[in-house]
């Protein structure tokens, strides 16, 4: 979709001909943001289905953190689902911080499908980093460096599974990290590795995912494709500023009926 058709989405109630996914990721919420995000998070309720954030809900961490976010969804209606990012990761409290996100009633994705009705499931983890293409970290060498790409296939497995447990024509997958190169062109070539790993996209690719939102990458593309044409967007909160959208996320809309039949299509091939 051009950029400029983007702030053109209509914004049409609930349907059951369409599905509308409002994502964004690295809202990055410290203590001090209380009342920054909750007005435009709230229109989430007129404007979508379900609300996805795409990882880094805070700064550090920190179980504090985690507690003004719920506060920043406290008028949100919308069924929410959130994938952790690697700054929700810092303190090492992440265990906690999922508690109180579930204390409010939010699904945290880590693996385990979210069906959110009998057309519509969501399937998320956090992803990790190890490069695109020929350039991708492999496992060799050190133990480091096999613990390394092993937590990148752990993830990629998380992923896979949930997959293939989802049993909705649409099937929306979230993740932190980029599972394609062309959602972090932009960002400077030489912290690509860091930012994710296209072993990712293989489960996309082979399980037909619908759709795919990740965050991380602050200054990639905005969207793109995986190898097998599944759609990627890169909906980390300083891109979707870049790009000029007029909400705090990313509205996308999903045909009910072709998604019927792409599932038809996928279950044939298997
Ligand atoms: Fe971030
Ligand atoms: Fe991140």
């Amino acid at each position: 979709m051009p950029v400029s058709a983007i702030s053109e989405i209509p914004q049409r109630r609930t349907s059951d001909r369409v599905a509308r996914v409002a994502a964004v990721g690295d809202i990055h919420c410290g203590e001090e943001d209380r009342g920054a995000f909750r007005d435009q998070l709230t229109r989430v309720n007129d404007d979508a289905d379900v609300l996805v954030l795409c990882g880094d809900l805070t700064r550090r961490g920190l179980p504090a953190e985690f507690r003004t976010v719920v506060g920043e969804l406290a008028d949100v209606k919308t069924p929410i689902a959130v994938v952790l990012g690697n700054h929700d990761h810092e303190s090492g409290q992440a265990s906690e911080g999922e508690a109180i996100l579930r204390d409010r009633g939010i699904h945290v994705l880590s693996g385990d499908p979210f069906h959110l009705s009998e057309q519509v499931g969501l399937v998320g983890t956090k992803g990790f980093m190890g490069g695109f293409g020929r350039a991708a970290l492999t496992s060799f060498g050190e133990a480091e460096t096999k613990a390394f790409v092993n937590a990148t296939l752990e993830e990629v497995q998380r992923l896979e599974m949930g997959l293939r447990r989802l049993a909705t024509p649409v099937r929306i997958a979230v993740l932190h990290y980029a599972p394609i190169a062309g959602t972090v062109a932009g960002e400077p070539e030489v912290i690509y590795p860091f930012l994710g790993c296209d072993r990712l996209a293989e489960p996309l690719d082979r399980y037909d995912a619908t759709v795919v939102f990740h965050g991380h990458a602050h200054t990639g593309a905005f969207e793109g494709r995986t190898a097998g044409g599944v759609p990627v967007y890169n909906v980390s909160l300083p891109v979707l500023r870049k790009i000029g959208l007029p909400t705090l996320y990313y509205v996308h809309e999903v045909e009910l009926q072709s998604a019927g039949r792409a599932l038809g299509k996928a279950l044939e091939r298997r």
